[in-house]
This record gives C-alpha cells, structure tokens and sequence, in this order.
C-alpha cells in the first residue's frame, strides 16, 4: 500500500480548521470599518492574498478528500502545521574572506551564500536578461552552461524545466537563479523542454526527454527537475547533489509556507543521475496536471531511497502568479497512482519514443518535441 494514499483524518481536522480560520480572517478585513486609506489598502492586498490562500487550501482539501477516497486505511497521514523555522542547529557555512586555490574542489557552504534572497518578479525581456547575465559572466557558453575557474565544480547539474506558453516566466527564473548557482560554485547547464501539439500538458514525459538530451551534452551528476514559476527565497538551498533524492521546493508562498503533504515531491525535485535511471525516470502515462510528482515519490520508495529536504527557511519559494491557462487537470491520475509499482517497469525511461527540434540559445538549450501518447505506449493500467 503506498503510504501516499493513507491520511491522518486528525489533521485533516487541522486543515479545514485553518481553511475556515483563513475565511474568518478575510471576513474580519473586508467587514472593518473606519479604517484610513493606507491601511485599506493594505487591508485589501493581505485580502487577495489571503483569498488566493483560501482557494489554494480549499483544493488541498479536495485533494485529500478525493485521496481519501482511494484510501483503504484513513490513519498515518501527517501535515506539515509546524510553523516554527527552528528545526535543526543551522549548518554551519565558511567564515567571510575563506579563500581556496582552482585545483581545489569547490565548497558546498560558501560565505558568499548569505541565506536569505529577494525575489524580484517584475518582468523583462530575455534579451535584456541575456544581455545582462552575459555581461556580468563573459565566460558563460551557449546551453547557460557555466563552470567556475576559480575552483573544480563539486557538482554537473543539468536543471530541467518543463514548458508550454510561458515565455515571460522564462527570463524571471534565469535573472534570479544563475547568479545563485554561480554563488554555490556548481558547474550547470538548463535544459527547456517545451511541449508542442496540442495534447495535455505532460510534464513528466518532458523530463524524460531532457534527461535523455542533456546526457548528450555531458556526463551529468545530477538532475534538477524545476518548474518555471518557481523562485528560491534562500540561496543556501543546495542544488548540488549530496542528499538526493531532495524535495527543493518544500514550503511555497501559495500554500502559506507549508509543507501541503509529507509525501508533496513537486515544484522543484533533484535525483542523481544514477537514481534516475534506477527509478526508470518518471511515468510518460500522466497527460494533464497533477499526479505524476506522486508517481515519482512512489518510485523513489519502491527503490528504498530516502528523500532529503533543506531545513527550515532554506526551501522556501515564491511562485509567479498565473492561471492555468486551459491546462487541464489529469483527473486519471489516482487509477494510475494505484498501479505505480507495476507500471514503473513498463512506463518511463524504456518506453520513451520521440523526434525533438534541439536550438541553442545563450542561457538555455531549447528541446522542443511534440508529445502524443503513441510515442510512450504501455498496457492499460
Ligand atoms: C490498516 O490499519 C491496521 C491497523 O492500524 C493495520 O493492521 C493494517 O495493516 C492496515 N492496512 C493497510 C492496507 O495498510
Ligand atoms: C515544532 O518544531 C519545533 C522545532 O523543531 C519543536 O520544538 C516543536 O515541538 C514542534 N511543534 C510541534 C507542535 O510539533
Ligand atoms: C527588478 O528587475 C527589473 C528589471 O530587470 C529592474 O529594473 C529592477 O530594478 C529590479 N528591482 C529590484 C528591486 O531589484
Ligand atoms: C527494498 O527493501 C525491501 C525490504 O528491505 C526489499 O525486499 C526490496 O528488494 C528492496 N527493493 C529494492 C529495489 O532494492
Ligand atoms: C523553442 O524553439 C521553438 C522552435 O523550434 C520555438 O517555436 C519556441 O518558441 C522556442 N521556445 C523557447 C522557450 O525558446
């Protein structure tokens, strides 16, 4: 039984407490009266952002009702509610001023990593960013592959990123992330996997295909499995691949900084590239949003590894909003979350067929492929 589909019917309590709490609250803001203009309109920022909570709680409930459902033993399930930021001793980093020589490997806990990070979400052009990342870091090649001089890259990273009919996320992610990987001295390079036709969006059989391109280019050590909407708020979360399998992205502003369930495994993810492999990469059958991070949690258990996640501040994200611009939902993907241990065999990396356009640009490598279900074809599960 995997333990995805078992919940803990206490906290699920928790969460409708905290969805009618986050209502009240709103309630309380809208119905205030007399209050200046100032606070009026702070008033009615926190409101849509605490209505844009509630609509994200409100579908985790959802979600773990329609779990729940599939679930043959409703006990054991545990929500992260823990707000406080202390979990562990903080690690500690290099004093200012460490200094070390090229023929040395690189450090993982670099002084210039000073935790917290700014996120700015305004948009602009990539050229602009392309212009600008390229004038700060002359040596940067085509691919946005980029390895330090001043040391030897503990790490190769190749972070995936899924894509269709995103393009002003784009040059948001490379502006805020390349600076940080440069900070933590890993040699990297990011992959864009877009999806064209016109079948639902599949994700996971886009990472598939950027695995298997990226390899082409080098022999990386690891994977970063990153969505495009995604912005770390701590540059001391690692991407180098010491503790993989790592869940990155554990706390997001839209679930209020909570973890919405131990086994979440989406937003961004890390394996190695021997993991990957082992776990024959992610399920193709998942065609719509939803359920295919699940199918690689699954995995992941069913090969014995542990997932690792960065404490505390350290993993937290913002993400850019959006709609879901007609993306559909996967609405298969419980039936499909059943069978993971018998479809992991049939459904992955060995039944992958598909003909990519390959473009290099300078900050990232573009695959585009056109996805239809005949090019991953498996038995009905
Ligand atoms: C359900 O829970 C009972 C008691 O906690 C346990 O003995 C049993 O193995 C569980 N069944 C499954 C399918 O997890
Ligand atoms: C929350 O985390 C802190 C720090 O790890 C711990 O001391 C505390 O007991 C936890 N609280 C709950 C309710 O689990
Ligand atoms: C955010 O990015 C824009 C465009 O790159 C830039 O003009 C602006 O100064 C940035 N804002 C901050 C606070 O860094
Ligand atoms: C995982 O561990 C279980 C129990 O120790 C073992 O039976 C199984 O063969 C292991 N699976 C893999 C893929 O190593
Ligand atoms: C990738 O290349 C295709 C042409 O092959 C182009 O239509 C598409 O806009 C490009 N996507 C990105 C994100 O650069």
């Amino acid at each position: 039984m995997p333990t995805h589909l078992r919940f803990r019917r206490r906290s699920f309590l928790g969460l409708i407490f905290f969805f009618s709490l986050s209502t009240s609250l709103l309630y309380f803001i809208y119905s205030a009266p007399g209050i200046v203009n100032e606070y009026v309109f702070m008033a009615q920022a926190t409101g849509i952002q605490i209505r844009e909570n509630v609509k994200n709680i409100g579908a985790q409930v959802l979600e773990q009702v329609v779990r729940g459902a599939y679930s043959v033993n409703g006990t054991d399930y545990s929500y992260d509610f823990n707000l406080s930021e202390s979990d562990s001793p903080p690690p500690t980093y290099l004093p200012e001023g460490f200094t070390y020589l090229p023929s040395q490997v690189c450090p993982d806990r670099l002084p210039s990593m000073k935790g917290r990070l700014e996120v700015n979400m305004s948009e602009v052009s990539l050229e602009e960013v392309e212009r600008s990342l390229l004038e700060s870091e002359p040596n940067m090649a085509p691919g946005g592959y980029w390895k330090p001089k001043d040391c030897l890259p503990r790490w190769k990273v190749a972070i995936l990123v899924p894509f269709r009919n995103r393009h002003e996320h784009l040059p948001i992610l490379f502006r805020h992330l390349v600076p940080v990987l440069r900070k933590q001295r890993l040699q990297f390079a990011f992959y864009v996997v877009e999806q064209g036709g016109t079948e639902p969006f599949n994700r996971a059989m886009l990472f598939n295909v950027g695995y298997k391109e990226a390899m082409k280019d080098l022999d990386w050590d690891c994977l970063v499995f990153h969505d495009v909407d995604h912005l770390m708020q701590n540059d001391r979360n690692y991407y180098g691949c010491t503790d993989m399998p790592r869940h990155f992205a554990v706390k997001l502003d839209k679930y209020s900084y909570m973890l919405p369930y131990n086994e979440f495994f989406g937003g961004v993810s890390g394996l190695t590239v021997k993991q990957f492999k082992k776990i024959n990469g992610f399920p193709n059958a998942f065609w719509g949003w939803g359920g295919e991070d699940d199918d690689l949690w699954n995995r992941v258990q069913f090969a014995n590894l542990t997932v690792s996640r960065p404490h505390g501040e350290q993993g937290r994200y913002m993400s850019i909003p959006h709609h879901h611009r007609g993306e559909v939902q996967f609405l298969g993907r419980y039936s499909l979350l059943r069978h993971s241990k018998a479809r992991q065999k049939v459904d992955g990396l060995n039944n992958l067929n598909y003909s990519p356009i390959v473009s290099r640009r300078p900050l990232y490598t573009n695959i585009t492929v056109s996805l239809s279900r005949k090019l991953a074809p498996i038995a009905d599960y």
